[in-house]
């Protein structure tokens, strides 16, 4: 066997020492020296291998893997690819195990073999999480940490799923540093990767989240994997949004919703309804329709428009881009004839989702229009559309999946830019500038007065 040594290597400019230093001899850089192992034998001569013409490659993209949670599913892009390997992130506390956990008990019912490598919890801890959840009794079991142990296993077994909870625990012999650092977790995940790809094992790795949201065991680990897979939503509420940041084999954009229940994870294979619910008559509540990758969602935006003596009043956001928030504020002041310069401006999105898309504008502006004059939204009224500086109504894309998706959900009218086709049973009012839709969407001021009297 090849005689392994242990090398301190600068992950900015590459200088390597053979002890750990805490400056970078090379770019005098503080603390970059990360300790890697590098076998003796690098380099020697190996027999050339012949390259084969892609079009002689045979691969079948039926051959997906179903993970048994259509939700999970549909993030991968149609289900876990065999020999792939997934960095699932997310939150402690926020669902990872039991989400994995109920995948791999179906794809065990489904006939395939899976194995899950538990080193965070024991064997009986995980078999409790699998007594409530059910229908896992098949799953295989491994309770390791250790690395070799893990790699020799899996290349024995090769089972056609493997989940590694978590990859923080794995601990390489060869280095000294302690589980979860920096070089550990890039050891193992490209040992991991190795496995996977030669053993035909399906890998999905879960990873911690770091406090700046990030998954831990820095980026290196993200360029490794073929799909990085991010757990949101908060411990404290029962709605969880499993989205893709990065994937080889599918969309970054789709997105999954779970909610938490005593039973596990339970897809919500309609969210729209869930989330895009509002009182009637509620003021500084509206409805949007958003567009999450190709599946477009109707989503509940909340405002708050108080008054304040701050000079520089708060504008804070949960789920919308505070500088989006900004300029949709400004934007409402200069041209839309909602003052807002001596008020503090909260804006919620229901359900913890995050919108990252423009489109979502014109229920931002609705919601602040709504709380800050103090009329609702008109009943049934659904709206999208992206602001531009000027106040007009700029088209959004994908219109047509947007207005299918209030008709399906038995909105009466929406709101949008002007062009935006209509549907049966669904009214559409196309508005030129923010002012415009503002006037179409509240219900007029003196019917609130008249209603009150
Ligand atoms: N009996 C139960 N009924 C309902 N929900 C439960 C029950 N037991 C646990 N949970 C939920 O499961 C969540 C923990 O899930 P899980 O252990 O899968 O999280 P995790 O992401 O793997 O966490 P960690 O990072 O600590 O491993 C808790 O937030 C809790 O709300
Ligand atoms: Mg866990």
């Amino acid at each position: 066997m090849a005689k392994v040594t242990v090398q301190f290597t600068c992950t900015e400019c590459g200088t390597t020492s053979g002890r750990w230093l805490g400056r970078c001899p090379g770019c005098a850089a503080f603390g970059t020296l990360v300790e890697e192992l590098h076998g003796s034998d690098l380099g020697s001569a190996a027999a050339a291998i012949t390259p084969v013409p892609l079009g002689e490659v045979s691969a079948d993209d039926a051959e997906r893997i179903p993970t048994g949670i259509s939700e999970l599913d549909r993030v991968l892009g149609g289900g876990l690819v065999p020999a792939s390997l997934v960095l699932v992130g997310g939150e402690p506390g926020v669902g990872k195990s039991t989400l994995l956990l109920s995948a791999l008990g179906a794809i065990a019912r489904s006939g395939r073999r899976a194995l899950l490598v538990t080193g965070e919890e024991s064997v009986a801890q995980v078999s409790l999480r699998a007594t409530r959840l059910g229908g896992a009794d098949t799953v295989e079991i491994l309770a390791a940490t250790e690395l070799d142990a893990v790699c020799a296993t899996l290349e024995k077994e090769r089972p056609d799923v493997c989940v590694i909870d978590s990859v923080q625990t794995l601990h390489a012999s060869g280095l000294a540093s302690a589980p979860g650092s920096v070089a550990q977790v890039r050891e193992a995940a490209g040992r991991l990767l190795r496995v996977a790809k030669e053993a035909g094992v399906a890998t999905i790795l879960v990873g911690h989240v770091t406090k700046d949201g990030s998954v831990a065991g820095p980026r290196v680990l993200e360029h490794l994997v073929d799909c990085v897979l991010q757990f949101e939503g908060d411990r404290y509420r029962e709605h969880r949004v499993l989205r893709a940041t990065k994937n080889r084999f599918g969309s970054t954009n789709e997105l999954g919703v779970f909610e938490m229940t005593a039973g596990g994870l339970v897809g919500v294979p309609d969210p729209s309804a869930l989330f895009g619910s509002t009182h009637p008559g509620e003021i500084g509540a509206a409805v949007g329709c958003v567009l999450e990758g190709t599946r477009p969602i109707l989503l509940e935006v909340q405002a708050l428009v108080a008054p304040t003596d701050l000079a520089m009043p708060r504008r804070v956001a949960t789920g919308v881009d505070p500088r989006r928030l900004a300029m949709i504020v400004a934007v409402l002041g200069r041209h839309a004839g909602v003052a807002l310069a001596s008020a503090d401006v909260f804006v919620n999105v229901a359900g913890g989702v995050k919108i990252e898309e423009p489109g979502a504008d014109l229920a931002v502006a609705l919601a602040i229009a709504s709380a800050a004059r103090g009329t609702p939204v008109r009943e049934g009224v659904a709206a999208f559309g992206e602001i531009g500086l000027t106040g007009r109504l700029r088209a959004t894309s994908q219109a047509e999946r947007r207005v299918d998706e209030c008709a399906k959900l038995g909105i009466g009218t929406v709101v949008a830019p002007v062009g935006t086709p209509a549907r049966v049973g669904l009214h559409v009012l196309g508005a030129e500038t923010l002012r415009e839709a503002i006037t179409s969407a509240l219900v007029a001021a003196t019917a609130v007065r008249d209603a009150a009297a």
